[in-house]
């Protein structure tokens, strides 16, 4: 009955949304009435903190505030802002990746379930849990591509596909507006792709590849209804973001169309000093306003310096204008002027639903990857005993992983208790010994473990990085297990039970030679406050795992970055020619490939066609297959289409993402699927922004993961050629 409450406020919210023409009417109305400080006021964002005083909000000297999270303390600052001279309300801000007191899993895991259609719905159970407090805008989702593990905030986007990234995007963006909040993709751009995958560092990519890899899911958020985006804190071949005006102004008003705003990341402008593009707050505030950057947050430079620049004439009222009425009007379409302050009551009520526990746990299930299972050793048998054993196990604190806003260690379900609850169901002894703490810095516990181990028909190694490895902050130049989680492992084999190995992390976790030798690894990354009962299901085979990788998953650091839609080279790997790509002292192949997952049941593909050998560029070529569940069990399978040009004008990556579709099929169930690929999305861009779909002939392929034979063929029958400053065609 309350889901059914909640779905018809929130349609009438969206049939309430206000007509354009009366927002920009409202908004220039505003505009003539305000002063010069308070339009400043508006470009202000600032943090609940001791920095904070009540009087910059009730003096017209704040816009947007960020850290009031709950919902007295959103109420009082509202109250405040209606206490200035105009009474424009605040917009109130919190990062919500994941989920605000329900944690869902954490965004790569999202990805890796690759259901668009559940994590929109996942986005929109979290955005009403957030708006129910009064916060409006999330600065979310996070849409950079990383093809480095590295980087620990690879943990907070999609992963390496450009295809996969602006679907995620998309579905995010549309499910927190449905469930009441703004959006801000981030952060724009390029800050996925920092050198030696360090965070905070500069990003060379090339123009051309900027806009077919990085800047495709930042289209797909705003095509989905964001209404502003964060400027990055790094710096883009030589330019930091926050004083770049192609990027900001050419690309994203110029040619995308954008009427939303910009804001900076966090002290975004005080960077620009250390980037060594202003020489001080007054001229990164200039700077900065003049490139695009609509709202500053934490430097408080636009506060200090910006109506001095405009009255010395340095910056033009016009621009200080355009700024202002870009804020307005998202303020003046998220209803804000409308709004009732959030009912604390009600906030209370509308987290930790049974409901949405429940989602919880279906995102999380739907996003462990298993990555081997040899000898079949999941899921297990009843009934049997099981000795469980790792620091993260018990642990409620590293599930949620990074950027969990206010999820609670205490309402959080860890892995051991979710497996003895379903365990005693089952009739399965479960034993538990730690070994070590999460960071395993220590072995004192190990043989404690090898002893329950030895008391044990299976063995569960918890093991991986401790959340605070993971997100911001958090670049790691070795992508292996934590302290002597390793040793730990190793001794656990040595006693010859079956071992399983499930992983937590934010990224791909090299396992050396470990990886030959565990039967079986189940990546569950970092699955959030249902976490336990989620991999409990998934043990237990009262659920397949159904999840694919993101992202490539490495042998060893050094092969970073590896990506699957790489470009060819002319001298492909042979395994006994040195004078070919590789290394000397690594595999060239990654342990697990790009869209690699195993389930229960085993799928097989046949009988591929391509529905018209020739297209033009306009049109669209469906590519049929049969899917057949050949094992025995349910499970669903994520069916990829990949795509490349053998032969083109320039290098074309070795494959890329198409288009895929999840399906779920019962044993022995056979079915056709078809996929649909818009001729356009295969074009390319040359470095001066010519956009290009190449005639000739395409190969394509479906299957279960990137390594799939290309072997339908097609051709677009003429080229097409759009010049630089065009508006990009959709891609999807
Ligand atoms: C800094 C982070 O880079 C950004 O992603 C986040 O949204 C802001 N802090 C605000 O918390």
């Amino acid at each position: 009955m309350r889901a059914l409450v909640v779905a018809s406020v929130a349609a009438f919210l969206v049939a309430a949304a206000p007509a354009p023409l009366d927002v920009e009417r409202q908004v220039e109305d505003l505009l003539a009435r305000m002063t010069l400080e308070e339009k400043v006021g508006q470009l202000n964002l600032v943090s609940a903190g001791p920095e904070y005083r009540p009087e910059m909000v009730t003096s017209g000297r704040v816009g947007a505030v960020i850290n009031f999270n709950d919902a007295p303390d959103v109420a009082s600052v509202q109250r405040l802002a209606r206490q200035s001279r105009l009474k424009i309300p605040l917009l109130v801000s919190l990062d919500i990746l994941h989920g605000f007191r329900t944690t869902f899993p954490v965004p790569l895991a999202a990805a890796a379930t690759f259901d668009p259609d559940l994590v929109r719905r996942a986005a929109t159970a979290q955005a009403r849990e957030t708006a129910a407090m009064g916060v409006q805008w999330t600065f979310a989702p996070m849409v950079d591509i990383s093809r480095d593990p590295r980087w620990g905030r690879i943990v907070e986007g999609a992963g390496e596909d450009p295809f996969l990234g602006s679907a995620m995007a998309a579905a995010q963006v549309e499910g927190f507006k449905a469930g009441g909040l703004a959006t801000s993709p981030k952060h724009f751009a390029g800050y996925g792709a920092p050198e030696g995958g360090r965070d905070y560092d500069a990003a060379q990519i090339p123009p051309g590849e900027l806009r077919d890899a990085f800047l495709p899911p930042f289209r797909a958020a705003l095509r989905a209804g964001s209404d502003t985006i964060m400027a990055a804190l790094t710096a883009l071949n030589g330019v930091p973001a926050g004083v770049n005006r192609w990027l900001l102004t050419d690309v994203l008003r110029g040619e995308w169309g954008f009427d939303g705003f910009v804001v900076s990341d966090w002290a975004g402008l005080q960077e620009l000093i250390g980037h060594g593009v202003a020489g001080n707050p007054a001229e990164a505030a200039r700077k900065a306003l003049l490139a695009g950057v609509d709202m500053d947050m934490m430097s408080g430079f636009y506060d200090t310096h910006l109506a001095d620049e405009v009255r010395a004439g340095r910056v033009p009222l016009s621009a200080l204008d355009a700024a202002v009425r870009r804020v307005l009007r998202v303020k003046f379409r998220a209803g804000l002027f409308d709004s009732p302050d959030p009912d604390p009551a009600n906030a209370l009520r509308s987290v930790l639903t049974p409901e949405i526990r429940a989602l919880a746990r279906t995102a999380a299930r739907e996003s462990f990857v298993l990555l081997q299972n040899r000898g079949d050793v999941l899921p297990v048998r009843k009934p049997r005993s099981m000795a469980v054993v790792g620091g993260l196990a018990t642990s409620k604190w590293d599930p949620l992983g990074p950027h969990a806003a206010r999820g609670h260690s205490n309402e959080t379900v860890s892995f051991l208790d979710g497996i003895k609850a379903r365990a005693e169901h089952g009739g399965t002894a479960v034993t538990f010994a730690q070994g070590c703490d999460p960071e395993c810095a220590a072995s004192e516990g190990f043989a404690a473990a090898v002893e329950a181990a030895r008391g044990a028909d299976l063995v569960l190694a918890v093991m991986g990085e401790p959340r605070d490895m993971s997100g911001e902050a958090a670049s790691r130049a070795h992508l292996g297990l934590p302290g002597k989680q390793a040793d730990l492992v190793e001794a656990l084999l040595a006693t010859g039970k079956p071992v399983v190995l499930v992983l937590l992390g934010g990224r791909p976790i090299t396992l050396g030679t470990l990886a030959e030798r565990i039967p079986a690894v189940l990546m569950t990354w970092y699955p959030g406050t249902e976490g336990g009962h989620a991999v409990a299901d998934v043990l237990f085979g009262d659920e397949s795992p159904s999840g694919k990788l993101p992202v490539t998953w490495l042998r060893s650091a050094g092969q970073a970055p590896l990506y699957y839609n790489r470009l060819p080279s002319g001298r492909p790997h042979l395994p006994n020619n040195r004078f070919t790509l590789g290394y000397l002292d690594e595999e060239l192949r990654p342990l697990y490939p790009f869209g690699f997952g195993l389930g229960y049941t085993r799928f097989a593909y046949s009988d591929l066609a391509v529905g018209s050998p020739k297209v033009a560029p306009d049109d669209r070529v469906t590519v049929e297959v049969t899917l057949t569940n050949a094992g025995g069990r349910p499970g669903a399978e994520v069916a990829q289409l990949y795509v490349r040009k053998p032969v083109a004008e320039r290098s074309r990556p070795a494959r890329e993402l198409k288009g895929f579709r999840k399906l779920a099929l019962a044993p022995g169930e056979t079915r056709r699927v078809a996929i649909d690929v818009a001729a356009r999305s295969l074009g390319y861009h040359l470095d001066d922004g010519t956009f290009v779909v190449e005639a000739g002939m395409y190969e394509v392929g479906i299957g279960a993961d990137s390594t799939v034979p290309l072997e339908g063929r097609f051709e677009i029958t003429r080229e097409l050629r759009l010049p630089p400053g065009h508006t990009p065609p959709r891609v999807d």
